[in-house]
C-alpha cells in the first residue's frame, strides 16, 4: 500500500538545539500509524540531531531541503548529496518555490538535483506549483507541466523514485490554500504526466503543500488523489504538527 507522507519544511528556523527540543517534545506524544510516514527537512546544521531522534522509528525520515549537484569541490556554501546521505538524510527538497523565485534556480538546475539524488538513492521531494497571475491566466497545468518536462529525459525507473509536491505559489505562507478538488486536478495531471512516461499513474506520490494547517488538513488528506501534505509554518509548533501528522489516521 502506498503510504501517505507527512512533510515538515522547517525552511530557515529551528536551529540544533531547536530541533532536539522540537522531537523530544514530537516524540512524548507521536504514536505511529501504519498508513503513514512523517518526514523532517530541518536546516543542514540541525540534520544530525533530527536523525539522531528519528533513528528507531520506522514512519519517521529525515532529509534536506537542499542539495547541490557536484558530489565535491570548490562549490563554497553548497551541500552534496554524498554528505546529506552520510550525515543521515533520506530525502531532499528541490524546486521548492523559494528556491525558484528567491534564489532564481531555474527548471534545468531543478533537474540537476533531481537527478544527483535518484542516482545516490535519496528520494527527491520535487516541488512545482504556479504563480497567482499563471493560475488567473488558465496556465496552470502548462506551468506545472513546463517544471516537470525538465525531468522528462530520466527514464521510467528513476522517474518513479521521485515523489513531487504540488505547492501553488501563491497558497504558501499566504493563509490561502487550494481547494481539495483544485488540488487534486493538478495533482490528476501530475499522476498523468508520468504514467505517460511508464510510471503507473497510482503509484506516483503527490503530495499537496501552501497553508495547510490543523483545521484543513483533514479535508485535503481525505481527498483520493491527494498522498499527503508538505507543511512550513504550521511544522513548527510540536503540538500543532503531531495534530497534522496525525490526522485521519487508523
Ligand atoms: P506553508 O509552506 O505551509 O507555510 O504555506 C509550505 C511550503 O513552503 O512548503
Amino acid at each position: 500500500m502506498k503510504k501517505r507522507i507527512f512533510a515538515a519544511n522547517w525552511k530557515m528556523h529551528l536551529g540544533p538545539g531547536g530541533a532536539r527540543r522540537f522531537l523530544d517534545a514530537f516524540l512524548q506524544e507521536y504514536r505511529p500509524s501504519s498508513d503513514r510516514e512523517v518526514w523532517f527537512f530541518p536546516s543542514a546544521v540541525a540534520l544530525e540531531a533530527v536523525v539522531e531522534r528519528v533513528r528507531d522509528h520506522s514512519g519517521l525520515k529525515a532529509g534536506v531541503q537542499n542539495v547541490y549537484w557536484e558530489s565535491k569541490g570548490a562549490f563554497t556554501g553548497e551541500l552534496s548529496v554524498p554528505m546529506a546521505r552520510e550525515a543521515g538524510a533520506v530525502a531532499a527538497l528541490v524546486g521548492h518555490s523559494e528556491r525558484r523565485h528567491v534564489f532564481g534556480e531555474t527548471d534545468e538546475d531543478t533537474a540537476r538535483k533531481a537527478k544527483a539524488l535518484i542516482a545516490a538513492g535519496l528520494t527527491p521531494l520535487l516541488c512545482v506549483g504556479e504563480k497567482i497571475e499563471e493560475r488567473e491566466a488558465g496556465k496552470t497545468l502548462s506551468v506545472v507541466e513546463r517544471q516537470l518536462g525538465a525531468l522528462d529525459d530520466l527514464g521510467c525507473d528513476a522517474l518513479a523514485g521521485l515523489t513531487v509536491a504540488y505547492e501553488p505559489v501563491w497558497a504558501i505562507g499566504t493563509g490561502r490554500t487550494a481547494t481539495p478538488s483544485d488540488a487534486a486536478e493538478v495533482h490528476a495531471a501530475i499522476r498523468a504526466w508520468f504514467g505517460g512516461r511508464g510510471v503507473p499513474a497510482a503509484e506516483v506520490r503527490v503530495l499537496y503543500g501552501g497553508s495547510v494547517n490543523v483545521d484543513n488538513v483533514g479535508a485535503l488528506v481525505s481527498e483520493p488523489e491527494i498522498d499527503g501534505v508538505l507543511v512550513g509554518g504550521a511544522s513548527l509548533d510540536p503540538a500543532t504538527w503531531l495534530r497534522i501528522a496525525q490526522a485521519g489516521g487508523d
